[in-house]
């Protein structure tokens, strides 16, 4: 007799989401099939620890820990029931919670960047045309009726028309008794006709970035937001840079199409829920502007990204627009995408963006532009010429291989300060709940206080020496204590490590040694650039004054830093209501010369040098010594030895 194989069911808390499965399945899978957002940074390969879930019922029916994930667990977490869902199996019926700190919260958005007034002048346009009534005196096709009546009402001549659109021109005219919408793009080709008049007309603006995806559904007459939403990006489960993903790309046949799809399926979740949102048509978005890395780029387009991580890093394609249906987007299915230039195989269509938001080449002052994220790209220059570079800085600073590093969601602490006599800690938290970890700004925020107060040196050693509890001393090393287990909303004390550390100093010296070259290579000093700007990751919440003390920047007054958020994203927008800043962004693209640090035989010294906080040479930081020596932390400078003294 053959023994029926009965699935188990697992219900998982707060949201009572339940799933049926097979014995064998992971809770992650079981998870991911029932819709439940669990963190897996990873991808489930049991190193992130960030898949973190109580087993609320049926501890005794799912697999025993092993031990790489019991090296993940601290040992009053195992007590309490906390289990790593990628690496467990089931085994039975459960019942399972998810923790705040693994549940994939929606990420906060950062909208405001840099918003130039500009004049709303979009690629696409709608003409409302009323056609003359077939009759045996007239006896013209529809096609060319309509065509008639755009260029004598409209004077829009030699448009082109698909067979998608006229092969439903009968009906939508007689739907429309006579009267119709005809939507151009460019002055060139009708992309939709539609029966009677329909004046609702939008785009979208997306960045597609390594971590997450966010789209901004702009009103094409006004240019004016109407919403906003952001999403992890679904391929993070694959790795959470580029190289991983490119990597995964390499495998087996159908990888890239499995990534490709996630971007899609992304893209189409946020157009869904913003339509619904605010109420219009996905059919009613007629184009859209698309910004990211160049790797994002080419997978989104399916287009096989290997040699992006072969030098000499060779872009596959730059600038294209696709018709919607291409690419399975469901907004109208004739509706053009955008897809902006590229600079180069690690410098892609965001940076070139973020440039064009900035407008720092059409002006006489030298800016940069640090646009932060996983890699982190930098500009400098002005209108006489524009020289960039990426730097690999790692997704540190957005919270990723930090061990209580998180995004900038709900729960995260955002800034922090330190007690310079009782090493007391204070933080705020976004949405003012009980924190659940670190996110960017906070982090740059703890380097720049422990500096400042001396628990930490400018070598980043944690100066273990110091009487508070707040140090704590372990085998697998130390860590300073930002927020107890008794005051947070996790059970374990929110910390940061010396690892943490070192992690975010090898972020900090990719960054700074990037800005060296670069000014190097211009023959630019701090006084000479008057504009600098700094874009991505942190959105608007990080401290100026804080990265300035850590050396993420070169020291250049505060008064000339201005912090624009997601620049990339105002870019997107420009492009998407102004044909001329679409040009503009083109012009970007031609005019950028891109310098390759690894080719750069002074990039090592400066990387080495950039390793220090703030900077090797602190005459190079007169007003950040200067500060930190009111403090008590003197800097010593001697080319690449750093001493401490005051405490
Ligand atoms: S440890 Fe489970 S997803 Fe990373």
């Amino acid at each position: 007799m053959v023994k029926e194989i009965l699935p188990h069911r697992v219900v998982f808390l707060p949201e009572g989401k339940s799933v049926e499965v097979l014995s064998g399945t992971t809770i992650l899978d079981a998870a991911l099939k029932a819709g439940v957002n669990l963190g897996s940074v990873c991808g489930g390969k049991v190193r992130c620890g960030k898949c973190r879930v109580i087993i609320r019922d049926g501890a005794e029916r799912v697999s025993k820990p092993s031990n790489e994930e019991l090296n993940l667990l601290a040992e009053d977490e195992i007590e309490a029931g906390y289990r790593l869902a990628c690496a467990t199996t089931i085994g039975g019926d459960l019942e399972i919670m998810i923790p705040p700190e693994s549940r994939g919260e929606e990420q906060r958005l950062q909208v405001e960047g840099l918003d130039y007034s500009i004049s709303v002048n979009p690629f696409v346009t709608k003409y409302v045309v009323g056609l003359p009534v077939a009759t045996f005196e007239d006896g013209r096709t529809d096609k060319k009726r309509l065509l008639d009546a755009l260029e004598d009402v409209f004077g829009l001549k030699n448009l082109s028309i698909d067979y998608s659109i006229f092969k439903d021109l009968p009906k939508t005219i007689r739907k429309g008794n006579w009267t119709v919408t005809a939507v151009v793009w460019n002055k060139e080709k009708i992309i939709s006709v539609e029966p009677g008049a329909n004046p609702q007309m939008c785009g979208l603006a997306l960045d597609i970035g390594t971590t997450k995806i966010a789209g901004y559904l702009i009103d094409l007459y006004s240019g004016r937001v109407l919403g906003a939403r952001a999403i992890p990006n679904p391929q993070i489960k694959y790795g959470s840079d580029v190289i991983t993903r490119i990597t995964y790309t390499m495998g087996e046949q159908g990888r890239l199409e499995r990534l490709q799809q996630l971007a899609v399926d992304g893209i189409n979740q946020i157009i869904e829920e913003l339509c619904e949102e605010i109420g219009v048509r996905p059919d009613n978005i007629y184009e859209m502007t698309v910004v990211g890395n160049t790797a994002m780029h080419h997978i989104l387009l399916g287009v096989c990204p290997k040699y992006l991580a072969w030098s000499p890093y060779t872009p596959a394609l730059g600038s294209e627009n696709i018709k919607a249906s291409e690419l399975k987007i469901k907004m109208n299915k004739d509706a053009n995408i955008y897809l902006f230039p590229v600079i180069g195989g690690f410098v892609g269509g965001d940076h070139v963006a973020a440039i064009a938001a900035t407008r720092m080449g059409d002006s006489d002052e030298v800016a940069m532009l640090l646009d932060i994220g996983t890699n982190t790209e930098i500009a400098l220059g002005n209108k006489e010429g524009i020289i960039s570079c990426s730097c690999a800085s790692g997704p540190a600073f957005e919270g990723f291989h930090i061990k209580y590093g998180i995004q900038a969601v709900r729960g995260a602490i955002e800034h922090v300060k330190i007690d310079p006599v009782t090493f007391e800690v204070k933080y705020s938290v976004i949405g003012n709940v009980r924190p659940v970890g670190l996110c960017g700004s906070a982090l740059i925020d703890l380097l720049a206080e422990m500096l400042r107060t001396g628990v930490m040196d400018v070598s980043g050693n944690l100066n273990t020496g110091l009487n508070t509890p707040r140090i704590r001393k372990r085998k697998s090393g130390a860590s300073f204590v930002v927020s107890w287990k008794d005051e947070n909303g996790i059970p374990r004390n929110i910390t940061i490590t010396q690892q943490d550390i070192r992690e975010l100093q090898l972020a900090k010296a990719a960054i700074r040694s990037g800005a060296e070259i670069l000014m190097d290579r211009l023959g630019v000093c701090e006084d000479d650039i008057e504009r600098l700007y700094i874009a991505g990751a942190f959105g608007s919440s990080i401290d100026p004054k804080n990265a300035r003390i850590i050396g993420l920047y070169p020291e250049v007054p505060l008064k000339r830093v201005k912090i624009i958020g997601n620049a990339a994203v105002s870019g997107a927008k420009m492009a998407l209501i102004s044909k001329e800043e679409r040009k503009r962004a083109e012009e970007i693209a031609e005019k950028v010369t891109y310098v390759e640090l690894s080719t750069q035989p002074e990039f090592m010294t400066a990387y080495l040098r950039s390793n220090y906080f703030p900077y090797a040479d602190p005459t190079r930081y007169p007003k950040v010594s200067t500060m930190l020596e009111r403090c008590g932390v003197k800097l010593i400078g001697d080319g690449v030895q750093r001493r401490l003294i005051g405490r």
